[in-house]
């Protein structure tokens, strides 16, 4: 994918960048110029996410912490961490999130909606408190959510996660609200069907189970789901979305939910 330099100088902080969709978000910042901070918990997976990050955008580029979202005191350090790496912060990335809880509301259990909530809607919320100390007041502050298709689209079994990403819906727009008089914008991007490492686990074992291939389970979705371009979102298609709203080129755009979803999230009269 061709890519103009238009986050040259820029310092970005991307949660979860150690794979999925993070991972691909802090490749698409790096490939428009900026130094990326990705921060996840597992140590051996960030360590190598940065080296295959740095191989192609020179490992000085990239800054592996450690850092886990439910935590604040993580949090706030790794913030401070990623301000002094290059003396200033331009981009926060909230992405991090737990995986799917495919279950009814009916019968989810409160400890494990509590947990969803407090890794990603309460982790986001950490994140950027800690982050607007840190944050260029000069126009290129910007903060960019991950929320997700669920918020928008009534997905079978998808439920907890379709709740958490209607509250970072909201969280964006009041932190939008907020943020304006410092001259700081906040959007978000919410990806439809993505065929991330963990999707193509997925895909394969349901495919397992009902003696189809990974193609064939993720076709059959495409239908079910109503994804009007016909096929899933590539990672690289998520991570340009998400460096747009982080550049100048939104400039003008704040508060906003951009769905990059092949048009799933659109109901047909
Ligand atoms: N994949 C999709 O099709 C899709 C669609 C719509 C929305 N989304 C949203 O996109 C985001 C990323 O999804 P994904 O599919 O790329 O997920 P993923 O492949 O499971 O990656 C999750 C990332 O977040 C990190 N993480 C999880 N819990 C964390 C915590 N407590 N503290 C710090 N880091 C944590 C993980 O690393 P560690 O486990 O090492 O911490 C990993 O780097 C989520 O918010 C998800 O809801 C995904």
């Amino acid at each position: 994918m061709s890519a103009g330099w238009n986050l040259d100088g820029r310092t970005a902080f991307v949660t979860g960048g150690s794979r999925g969709i993070g991972f691909a978000i802090a490749q698409a910042l790096l490939q428009r110029g900026a130094k990326v901070v990705i921060a996840a918990r597992d140590d051996a997976a960030l360590k190598d996410a940065a080296e295959r990050l740095g191989a192609e955008s020179g490992a000085d580029a990239v800054l592996p912490v450690v850092a886990d979202v439910s935590e604040a005191e993580s949090v706030n350090g790794a913030l401070a961490r990623a301000h002094a790496w290059q003396g200033g912060l331009d981009v926060v990335v909230n992405n991090a999130g737990p995986g799917l809880t495919p279950k009814p509301l009916s019968e989810v259990e409160e400890q494990v909606l509590a947990s969803v909530f407090d890794t990603k809607l309460i982790g986001f919320l950490r994140v950027t408190q800690a982050a607007l100390p840190f944050l260029s007041r000069d126009g290129k502050g910007a903060i960019v959510n991950v929320c997700g298709v669920t918020a928008h689209a009534l997905i079978p079994n998808a439920s907890v996660t379709g709740i958490v990403n209607a509250g970072v819906v909201a969280l964006t727009s009041y932190l939008a609200t907020e943020a304006a008089p410092s001259n700081i914008r906040v959007n978000a991007i919410s990806p439809g069907m993505t065929t991330t490492e963990g999707w193509l686990t997925k895909s394969a074992a349901i495919g397992g189970q009902q003696g189809k291939t990974a193609e064939e389970v993720r076709a059959g979705m495409v239908q079910s789901l109503g994804i009007r371009l016909g096929r899933w979102a590539e990672p690289a298609e998520i991570g340009a979305a998400a460096a747009f709203l982080a550049s100048d080129d939104a400039s003008y755009v704040t508060g906003q939910v951009l769905c990059v979803d092949g048009g799933m999230s659109k109901p047909v009269a």
